[in-house]
């Protein structure tokens, strides 16, 4: 059957043209590198077409609660920072949204292993301080059991969005189940350094790895290096997301399981525009006809942009419509690990990171996801 939905025309535009756009006010959430001169557009993009069928079951304003663990805690937020360890590490960093007052003593803030001092503008380049000089810019650090490397970027990121390993464990439940004789793709949209790609090879599914980034996709492949899955069967595609995607559904290449994660603003390898507010309806589309026959899971997530999670419900309502399975949407939320001297107050603290839409297709009924 014919894929529905994203035939070209090159009539018409996008709404916004390509190159020279300015920067929206959410900034960009991770790295990308520096554009060359000449901005280049992925495919024209059509006029969109409403899809026949009904809305989907629906599940909205749900927190997916990202737990302190060994391998994480929200330690305390406060005076718009945030203070956390990764394993044994406790790092210091911006964070816009706590505007309340710090719960721990300044004694354990000030004694944090590093301290980011960059300007919080993130576009200039970051600086860290280190308690021991010596500290190297990346350092081994665990996820859910899996080996990967934590850094300190300059953009004060720290090679992981801790609160994604909610998202990655349904990811991992979802390809589990699967019958044995079913191999699992997946298709990870803006992987970064990878950790999502390499939680689902190593659940034993086929993963496409997509990222703009040179320098995102090394970090992901010394993370495949260092947690032994070097030859698992991933393939690392260094390309514009939306490029990709439409070059995908013409080949008719289908996944079962789709994560995008896509920036407010980013760039292309060639200086291709991606601006999310223009470009997601766009991207759905194709990731609606990149599904697979029996999809499993699609996860979108949204981070740093101005907009309510059922902004992103209703754009998945519409391009899912007809499809065999419900949507769930709400936001990724970290809470805090209490203190020694902790209140019930304490233990309820929670800070919200992102939004997210998913959808769930009708074999993963029953699965507690
Ligand atoms: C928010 S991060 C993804 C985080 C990831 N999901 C995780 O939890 O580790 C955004 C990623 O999008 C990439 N990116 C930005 N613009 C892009 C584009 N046009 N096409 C493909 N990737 C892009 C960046 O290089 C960056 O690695």
């Amino acid at each position: 059957m014919a894929k529905p939905g994203f035939k070209r025309s090159a009539k018409r535009k996008s709404s916004r043209p390509y190159g020279g756009a300015a920067q929206r006010g959410g900034k960009p959430v991770a790295e990308v590198e520096k554009p060359k001169a000449v901005f280049e557009a992925a495919e024209p993009l059509l006029p969109r077409e409403r899809r026949s069928g009904n809305r989907l079951p629906q599940t909205v304003s749900q927190l997916l609660l990202c737990e302190p663990s060994p391998d994480y805690a929200l330690l305390d937020t406060g005076n718009g920072e945030k203070l956390e360890r990764y394993g044994t590490t406790t790092i210091r960093r911006p964070e816009g949204q706590a505007m309340w007052l710090p719960h721990r003593p300044a004694s354990e803030w000030d004694g944090a292993d590093a301290t980011f001092t960059g300007d919080t503008d993130e576009e200039g380049p970051g600086r860290w301080k280190f308690s021991d000089p010596a500290r190297e810019e990346r350092f081994p650090l665990e996820v859910d059991g899996l080996p990967y490397w934590g850094r300190f970027t300059s953009f004060r990121h720290t090679g992981i969005f801790p609160e994604q390993v909610v998202h990655w464990r349904s990811m991992v439940k979802a390809i589990e189940q699967a019958p044995k004789d079913r191999p699992v793709s997946v298709l990870n949209l803006f992987g970064y350094t990878g950790l999502a790609s390499l939680m689902a090879a190593r659940a034993g599914a086929h993963v496409t790895h997509v990222d703009a980034s040179k320098k995102a996709i090394g970090w992901a492949r010394e993370n495949a290096e260092l947690a032994g899955l070097a030859d698992a069967p991933i393939r690392w595609i260094c390309d514009d997301a939306m490029k990709f995607c439409q070059r995908d559904v013409r080949r008719e290449q289908t996944y079962d399981i789709i994560l995008l994660d896509p920036p407010a603003y980013g760039r292309g390898p060639k200086g291709e525009v991606w601006q999310l507010f223009d470009h997601l309806p766009h991207m759905l589309d194709a990731v609606r006809d990149l599904q697979s026959e029996r999809p499993l899971l699609t996860i979108l997530t949204a981070y740093a942009i101005r907009a309510s999670h059922l902004a992103m419900h209703e754009i998945m309502q519409e391009v899912m419509a007809g499809m065999d399975g419900r949507l769930e949407s709400g936001e990724l939320v970290l809470r805090h690990a209490s203190a020694e001297q902790t209140s019930e107050d304490e233990i309820a603290r929670h800070l919200t990171t992102s939004m997210y839409c998913r959808f769930i297709g009708s074999e993963l009924n029953g699965v507690n996801l």
